[in-house]
């Protein structure tokens, strides 16, 4: 079964903060949604405003956004922390959801596994029984570049089967690139995406750097990096080629850059890559862990 999005349209938020934010700008600015079809939720107005400014629907009331309610959404997305679903309890429920209209959940949350979740959000363990039942649980793993549209989101599969599956991907797809992976390799998605974007600004801004040390001013130095990055990525994803065979071609015999590759390689910064992708996905596995 799809659902058409921006047909629907109705989309809903618990939690308001960073990653919150990159869905919803992303949503607006690169997907053409209605701000107004958007509902956010948090249980202050520290970062509400922000929402409101771009002309969402907000609220301190999570309970407004399940169908059925206030607002009546179809899809909601779960933002908070993983600790703050880690302490949800019957006497501290941040979501119980009890009605008949199929809700779709989509959690961003790092470790947080979907037999948990239902737990979190229904109140009770996942079993057979929930077949019978309405909510749909995705767990994703986008990284902040959905705010650009340009991010990247590992998918996991619902419990319930693949009823939902094409309209989750269709409307994540709007803002990031998406596959659908197993739970254990979500981890591995935020090593590489999730994370990963900040292994990506530390070169940048190394490169950059680099570029200051030799002479040029920063802000100059700063967009060359950048450009440079974009248009190797470009060069990357759309040649036939393998990326060795494009680095070889950048390298002419004792030319300036396998001067430049014999220094990176003395530095060990391919190997200083793999261990941070290797480090931030087994802290995933960890959150994961954690809270079974
Ligand atoms: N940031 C990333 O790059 C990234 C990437 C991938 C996945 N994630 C995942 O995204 C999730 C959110 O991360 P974040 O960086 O966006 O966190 P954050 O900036 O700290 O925002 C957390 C939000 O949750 C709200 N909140 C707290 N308790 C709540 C409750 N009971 N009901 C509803 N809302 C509640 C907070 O409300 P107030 O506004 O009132 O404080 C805040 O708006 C995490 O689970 C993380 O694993 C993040």
């Amino acid at each position: 079964m799809e659902i058409d999005f921006l047909e629907t349209r109705k989309i809903g938020f618990i939690g308001a903060g960073n990653m919150c934010h990159a869905l919803v700008s992303g949503f607006v600015k690169k997907a053409g949604f209605k701000p107004e079809n958007l509902f956010i939720s948090a249980p202050s107005n520290r970062n509400l405003g922000r929402f409101a400014e771009m002309g969402c629907m907000v609220t301190n009331c999570n309970e407004d956004l399940l169908p059925g309610n206030k607002f009546s959404c179809t899809v909601i997305f779960l933002c908070v922390k993983p600790s703050v679903a880690k302490k949800c309890s019957k006497t501290n429920p941040f979501l119980v959801y009890n009605g008949n209209e199929p809700l779709i959940i989509i959690s961003v949350l790092a470790g947080v596994t979907l037999k948990k979740l239902y737990q979190v959000i229904c109140d009770r363990s996942f079993n057979e029984d929930l077949k019978m039942g309405k909510i749909y649980i995705y767990r994703i793993m986008p990284n902040t570049a959905c705010s650009v549209g340009k991010g990247i989101c590992g998918i996991c599969h619902c419990l319930l089967g693949d009823t939902f599956d094409e309209s989750v991907k269709s409307l994540l797809s709007m803002i990031s690139y998406c596959e659908f992976v197993t739970e254990e390799q979500l981890n591995a998605i935020a090593g590489v995406g999730g994370s990963g974007i900040a292994f990506v600004y530390t070169f940048i801004q190394a490169m950059a750097d680099g570029a200051v040390k030799m002479g040029l001013q920063r802000h100059i130095a700063l967009n060359f990096a950048i450009q440079t990055f974009l248009g190797a990525a470009l060069m990357a994803e759309q040649s036939s080629k393998h990326l060795i065979e494009l680095r070889d071609e950048v390298c002419s015999p004792s030319g300036t850059t396998i001067h430049g590759i014999h220094a990176l390689e003395r530095n060990a910064v391919s190997s200083g890559i793999i261990d941070a992708v290797e480090s931030a996905t087994k802290r995933a596995e960890e959150f994961g862990r954690d809270q079974i």
